[in-house]
């Protein structure tokens, strides 16, 4: 069996019931990225949009859904998926730190782990949609040697058509 990504200074778990009340508070506490990225605040049961979330390939089965914990406080998600935009990439859907945890180089390690993952699965490639005006995210991802390879316009709920940057990193 494969082992999930090990980050060298948090822990990611596979997403369970019991995780829902600290991922509602943690959802909440990242009201601006919500309405930065979709122009809707957080939704009552994040956890059940979370679950609910097909991969744009629709296969469910390709999907990796983690909670981020420092020590034992919940402190992000991270939704991924094999499979998309090509057969064989790994997708980070959504990563997202809890606002405390953010700027002290947590994200870049989750992220090397993914990487780390994705090789270990075979991926020949790891990707994000990158909001295009959105600069803090755009910085971070590009940071890690992520780039845009395509651009996909987005019907987001509190926006209408949204521009996003599919960024891509080769995995060598
Ligand atoms: C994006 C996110 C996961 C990054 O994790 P993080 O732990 O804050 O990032 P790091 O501390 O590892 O930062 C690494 C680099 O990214 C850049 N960066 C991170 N946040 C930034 C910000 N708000 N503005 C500008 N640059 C930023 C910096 O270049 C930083 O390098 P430095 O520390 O040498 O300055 C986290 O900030 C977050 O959850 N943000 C809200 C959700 C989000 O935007 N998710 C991505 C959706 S596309």
């Amino acid at each position: 069996m494969i082992e999930p990504p090990a980050p060298q200074r948090t822990r990611l778990v596979p997403l369970a019931e019991t995780h829902a009340p600290p991922l509602q508070s943690l959802c909440e506490a990242c009201r601006e990225f919500y309405r930065e990225t979709t122009g809707v605040p957080p939704g009552p049961s994040e956890i059940e949009n979370l679950l609910a979330d097909v991969p744009p390939h629709g296969d469910r089965r390709q999907k990796r859904l983690w909670v981020i914990f420092h020590q034992a406080i919940l402190i992000g998600i991270a939704d991924c998926t094999f499979g998309h935009p090509e057969q064989g990439d790994f997708w980070i859907g959504l990563l997202l730190l809890h606002p405390d945890w953010r700027g002290q180089g947590l994200g870049s390690d989750i992220v090397r782990a993914l990487m780390d993952y994705a090789r270990r699965n075979d991926a020949p490639r790891i990707g994000i949609g990158v909001k295009a005006d959105y600069r803090a995210a755009q910085v971070f991802w590009r940071g890690l040697g992520f780039a845009p390879v395509t651009q996909q316009r987005m019907d987001l709920p509190g926006f209408g058509p949204t521009l996003f940057d599919v960024m891509m990193l080769p995995l060598g």
